[in-house]
């Protein structure tokens, strides 16, 4: 079963917390070499953000928290910080999967993981079928992930299935076949490190999202400039396209 609705459709609440937050997770390589480390040392480090982040969100009940953790542009990378962070994306996975199962948390990954080792493929597979079931935080990482992919793998998934629907099929065919099926749209959006683009994330999904940058360094991006960050969206007024006069009748729908 999918969502299908779309997030324009319904205005959220002005001042609540977001449903769906999606983070860019860059500046590992910078924080290392302001210290004089090598770029490795800055992804270790931010797999400890990683760790903060799904805490408060939890906590503040963010309902989807979707990380990108390896563009499918990452592969051209030098060989040697590619398989780093290949081994490092296994290790977290083996050691953190229980601990965000006993917190309820559901995991699922989306891009593409055939070029993935078998054992990461199968380490993914076992996370994902333990917190199946789990209600509360659902945990996206995207790997091997690109906004242009997910559109073209949706398009050719809809057309096979549906070949007599074809110069017919609807927006919500194509989200219904999108990788991110399962959550409504990201409300906020999130890129640390200070570049200002969306280097082939979310890109059927950013539609209406609000954007939030900042030049914070992920493994500096802590509790609080998180809080920064969702006290900005908070304040922000979404209008999908109506005025604001039409906002103050409370609860507009389409
Ligand atoms: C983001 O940090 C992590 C990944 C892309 C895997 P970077 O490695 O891009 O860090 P910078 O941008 O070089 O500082
Ligand atoms: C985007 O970061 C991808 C991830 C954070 C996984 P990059 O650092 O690879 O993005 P560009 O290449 O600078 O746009
Ligand atoms: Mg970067």
């Amino acid at each position: 079963m999918g969502f299908f609705s779309s997030s324009t459709q319904t205005i959220p609440i002005s001042g609540d917390i977001p449903n769906h937050v999606a983070v860019i997770m860059d500046g590992n390589g910078r924080w290392a070499r302001k210290r004089f480390l090598p770029r490795v040392a800055g992804h270790k480090r931010g797999v400890e953000t990683v760790r903060t982040l799904v805490k408060k969100c939890a906590e503040l009940n963010v309902k989807y928290l979707t990380l990108f953790a390896f563009s499918s542009e990452n592969w051209r990378r030098p060989e040697e910080e590619v398989s780093f962070l290949m081994g490092l994306f296994m290790d977290a996975l083996k050691r953190e999967v229980v601990k965000l199962h006993d917190n309820n948390i559901r995991l699922i990954l989306i891009g593409d993981s055939a070029k993935f080792g078998s054992g990461l493929i199968e380490q993914i597979r076992v996370a994902e079928q333990l917190t199946a079931n789990n209600t509360g935080l659902t945990l996206t990482i995207a790997a091997n992930y690109g906004g242009r992919w997910d559109i073209l793998q949706a398009v050719n998934k809809m057309q096979l299935a549906h070949p007599e629907k074809a110069g017919q099929f609807v927006e919500s065919d194509i989200a219904e076949a999108l990788s991110m099926h399962y959550a409504p749209e990201p409300d906020l959006f999130i890129r640390t490190g200070g570049e200002t683009r969306i280097s082939n994330f979310l890109l059927w999904q950013l539609a209406y999202t609000e954007f939030y940058f900042t030049d914070v360094l992920w493994p500096d991006f802590d509790d609080q400039a998180f809080l920064q960050a969702v006290q900005s969206y908070q304040q922000r007024e979404r209008r999908f396209g109506r005025t604001s006069e039409q906002l103050t009748s409370s609860s507009v729908d389409a």
